[in-house]
């Protein structure tokens, strides 16, 4: 495969990137997003329902391949991969945080999260051990044990958020993490979201909550497919 280095790395650059989901009409979901992400910031990126906000998140993710544009992920152009080498790339890179957590209904905490390290090369001797250790770190090992549906919504997105971190992504997808918490969870799991952040984990937050984005260091808003506006960054 070829590499193409860039001298200065940011964890995640879009260079022109544009996304249209084939249709009649055409969906232009992005339309032209440059945009650049250090190692360890926390951007929130907000907007209105179908500005485009999840179709980044997929691209950034390396789900889906952007129409046209460049995505570089850790100073890698990966608009030459095959999807076998893409694939490689998010398993290595990507933590993924959804809405819904989506964590497998027969399986315990501490499996879910060690399913977090199925595609990794993470020896497999060391898995349980790494998985106890970042369940501990989202303050849930009082319950390794239990199944999803014997947790709370709160206590579930915590478990995905620890899946999502098991495997030592280079950043975290968030896409509305907080959408189905109450605002006790919701702001759980902003502080734990915040707190990775502080130790070094590069976050990028999808809301269309500005209080949630809030949190963040610095806020990118879309809208119909485009950057509408981007805030300076902040110290927290
Ligand atoms: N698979 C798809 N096929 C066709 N159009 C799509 C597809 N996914 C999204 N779209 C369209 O692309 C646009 C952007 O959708 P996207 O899901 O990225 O928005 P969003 O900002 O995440 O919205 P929300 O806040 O409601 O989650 C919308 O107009 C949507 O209808
Ligand atoms: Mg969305």
């Amino acid at each position: 495969m070829t590499e193409t280095k860039h001298p200065e790395t940011s964890a995640v650059e879009l260079i022109d990137v544009s996304k249209t989901y084939p249709g009649t009409p055409p969906v232009d979901a992005l339309s032209n997003i440059s945009m650049s992400v250090s190692t360890g910031e926390f951007i929130g990126i907000v907007g209105a329902s179908g500005s485009g906000k999840s179709t980044l998140l997929h691209v950034i993710g390396t789900l889906t391949r952007p129409t046209s544009g460049s995505l570089l992920i850790n100073g890698l152009e990966t608009s030459g991969l095959s999807d076998q080498e893409l694939s490689g790339v998010r398993s290595k890179n990507v933590g993924f945080i959804f809405q819904d957590f989506f964590l497998l209904p027969g399986f315990t905490a501490l499996e879910n999260v060690e399913n977090g390290l199925l595609y990794s090369t993470f020896p497999a001797s060391g898995r349980k051990d790494r998985a106890r250790e970042i369940l501990d770190r989202v303050g849930l090992s009082n319950r390794a044990h239990h199944l999803p549906n014997e947790m709370s919504g709160g206590e579930q997105q915590r478990v995905a958020v620890a899946r999502a971190l098991v495997h030592k992504p280079a950043f975290v997808l968030a896409d509305e993490p907080t959408g189905n918490l109450d605002s006790s969870n919701t702001a759980a799991v902003l502080e734990l979201l915040i707190g990775l952040n502080h130790e070094g984990t590069t976050v990028i937050l999808i809301t269309h909550d500005q209080e949630v984005a809030a949190k963040s260091s610095r806020q990118i808003t879309f809208k119909d497919g485009r950057i509408n506006r981007r805030s300076r960054k902040k110290n927290v």
